[in-house]
């Protein structure tokens, strides 16, 4: 049902400013998250069983996964499996609540079927994330799929002091959430993406994984990192314990747009489709069975989800083919993986 609506009120989304658009289909889904929920479940649903699967050690109900960024602070929560999602992560939160950049600060690019944005880690902060999680669990209104919650670096942090920001936020959250994502890779806080060189990697890296105390860590790479260096924070993280890589964030190249709108921030949607494909494949590569691999950028259709499934990721993310080709794409996907069920990739994932 949703396919059919929502070329009907996209127009109408469209016609909003983009940040507008966003903060009014969440508030909207957060003020009746059962109505919404059990509409959306009447034609989307679950993923079926038989596509649930082990990936960095979580049980989770299906491949497709709704990437970060969309609900940094968990405002609809509850939401989300109806359309299908396998899993949910949140985030991403820092420290500090903090504003974000200035508006507008996030912008459609329709012909690209493209985003830009610099909205610079807005969110309410880790403790006020912690504590929704804890009244949602008390509530019962926990979803019944594996829900991450994505860390970053508070803006007033240095940099020198990442390490201890980014261990505030899973210490609050340790015992909330299934696995912890720790993102160096938005191009939206200054210097942010430094700390994906080895020695500052390394030290956050181990900060988190103590303060993790068992759950589940994740790395979420940039896909404009040269190659060597994509190789040595793969290598790195597999050394150190990490169970899992996120492979891509949002770009700073512009080569592939039909117009380049010269705004500042990171390119998502079909645009970045080749360049995470390319950074997919290196990390599989180095990964080399060692860790979990989830691929994010540019998907849109099953047939990419397929393929990234078939050359060893273990799940997927959507986030900016739920603006462009609507809410009804997971529970698609999921369609078309259960109608024809290939082998699984001998690659393990757990
Ligand atoms: C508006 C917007 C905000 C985002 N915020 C975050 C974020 O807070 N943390 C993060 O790790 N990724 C964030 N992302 C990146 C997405 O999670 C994803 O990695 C990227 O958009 C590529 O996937 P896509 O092409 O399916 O959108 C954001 C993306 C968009 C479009």
């Amino acid at each position: 049902m949703l396919d059919v609506v929502y070329p009907l009120i996209r127009p109408l989304l469209f016609s909003l400013d983009a940040e507008q658009a966003h903060a009014t289909t969440l508030r909207a889904l957060a003020a009746a998250p059962r109505l919404a929920g059990r509409v959306a479940a009447l034609t989307m649903g679950p993923p079926p069983s038989e596509l649930a699967r082990d990936a960095f050690g979580v049980r989770l109900a299906g491949p497709v996964g709704l990437a970060a960024g969309l609900d940094k602070d968990a405002i609809a929560l509850p939401f989300w499996p109806s359309l299908g999602f396998g899993f949910v992560e949140v985030g991403t939160v820092t420290a500090h609540p903090q504003p974000g950049n200035p508006r507008p600060r996030l912008f459609r690019l329709p012909r690209d079927r493209a985003l830009i944005n610099r909205m610079g880690f807005n969110n309410h902060g880790s403790a006020a994330l912690a504590s929704l999680l804890r009244s949602l669990r008390a509530r019962d209104r926990w979803p019944e799929v594996p829900v991450g919650v994505n860390v970053g670096k508070s803006k007033v942090t240095p940099l020198a002091e990442a390490h201890s920001d980014y261990a505030t936020s899973v210490r609050r959250l340790q015992g909330l959430a299934d696995y912890f994502a720790v993102n160096v890779s938005s191009p939206n806080t200054p210097g942010l993406r430094e700390l994906q060189e080895r020695a500052h990697l390394e030290r956050v890296l181990d900060a988190v994984m103590e303060a993790a105390a068992g759950t589940p860590v994740l790395l979420k790479l940039a896909p404009d990192l040269e190659e060597d260096a994509l190789r040595e924070a793969v290598s790195l993280a597999a050394e150190v314990g990490v169970k899992g890589i996120i492979a891509a964030n949002t770009t700073l190249c512009r080569d592939r747009l039909a117009r380049d709108p010269e705004q500042a921030g990171g390119l998502s949607g079909a645009p970045l489709w080749p360049l995470a494909r390319q950074c997919i494949t290196t990390v599989l590569q180095e990964a080399a069975g060692r860790l979990s691999v989830v691929g994010v950028g540019g998907i849109e259709n099953p047939a990419q989800v397929r393929e990234l499934l078939e050359a060893g990721c273990a799940a997927v993310q959507v986030y900016t083919g739920l603006i462009f080709r609507g809410p009804g794409l997971p529970a698609q996907v999921n369609r078309d993986l259960s109608r024809d069920p290939r082998p699984p990739s001998p690659v393990r994932h757990d």
